[in-house]
């Protein structure tokens, strides 16, 4: 099983940005599945069904999200019919939507994909790590291929969850953050981990928003306006190979393309 995982996708630049790049990413790594945070897709706020379609019809089988999942309203129309966007599964109980997913790749097998947020400097949710206990549990009579994205902004949070689930999942990365971590790896019980994937958004920003007015705020503290920046893009992404049977990991990869970079191996 082959998994293709792009981080944060912001705006228009970022949709761009995947309409040019997964057509070619596909041809050099042939995902079974590819799989892509979504919860800034919409003008860096949330995602609508419109876009959601576009990224489908590219090839995409899920799309997790994170604490920007609610912030286009449209949302709260599709949601529940949508079974390939997924939401933070440690969310309240009740509140629309589902907290993971199948994907069914050609050749019939099924990876499951969890979106679970972590609770330091993010708004209060359910604890992620019992959450994810009880979910694996059911997840795993049915496949051995889960790949958690674990939507956090503390790096000893992300990386504590992929030390509790190693040798039950087959990956936990990290999203949120929108800045690439360079700490990829498999873990001995074989779960592939990295702490953060980056995003998919304009470069020449303060995490894909224009970056003036995010400095303004900082000097002010006055309430700014945030708006996606028109920059030329940067694709982060990572791509893990996984065991037949087992569902462990055999690789990770890092992908990371810009104006300066091609890094993809
Ligand atoms: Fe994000
Ligand atoms: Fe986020």
């Amino acid at each position: 099983m082959k998994l293709l995982f792009l981080g944060d996708v912001v705006g228009q630049v970022g949709r761009d940005a995947l309409q040019k790049m997964i057509p070619l990413l596909k041809k050099k790594y042939h995902p079974d599945a590819v799989v892509i945070n979504g919860e800034n897709a919409a003008s860096g706020r949330g995602i609508t069904q419109k876009i959601a379609r576009q990224f489908y019809e590219l090839g995409v089988g899920a799309i997790t999200m994170g604490n920007h999942t609610f912030d286009n309203k449209e949302i709260f129309d599709f949601i529940d019919e949508d079974s390939k966007i997924v939401r933070p599964a440690n969310f309240a109980e009740g509140v629309p939507g589902r907290g993971y997913t199948y994907v069914k790749t050609p050749s019939g097998e099924e990876l499951a994909v969890i979106n679970l947020q972590g609770r330091t400097f993010l708004p209060p949710s359910e604890c992620p790590f019992s959450k994810a206990s009880a979910l694996v549990e059911t997840i795993r009579k049915r496949t051995p291929y889960i790949f958690v994205d674990i939507h956090g902004e503390a790096t000893s949070e992300k990386l504590s969850l992929a030390w509790f689930l190693d040798g039950k999942v087959s990956a936990v990365v990290g999203t949120h953050t929108h800045v690439q971590t360079a700490d990829e790896r498999i873990l001995p019980g074989g779960t592939a981990y990295l702490t953060d994937v980056g995003m998919c958004g304009p470069r020449n920003s303060i995490l894909g928003m224009e970056k003036d007015a995010v400095v303004k705020r900082f000097l002010t503290g006055l309430p700014v306006r945030f708006e996606v920046a028109n920059t030329s893009p940067q694709i982060n992404g990572v791509f893990i190979t996984l065991e037949k049977r087992t569902g462990r990991a055999t690789g990770i990869k890092r992908i990371l393309i810009d104006d300066d970079h091609i890094f993809m191996e």
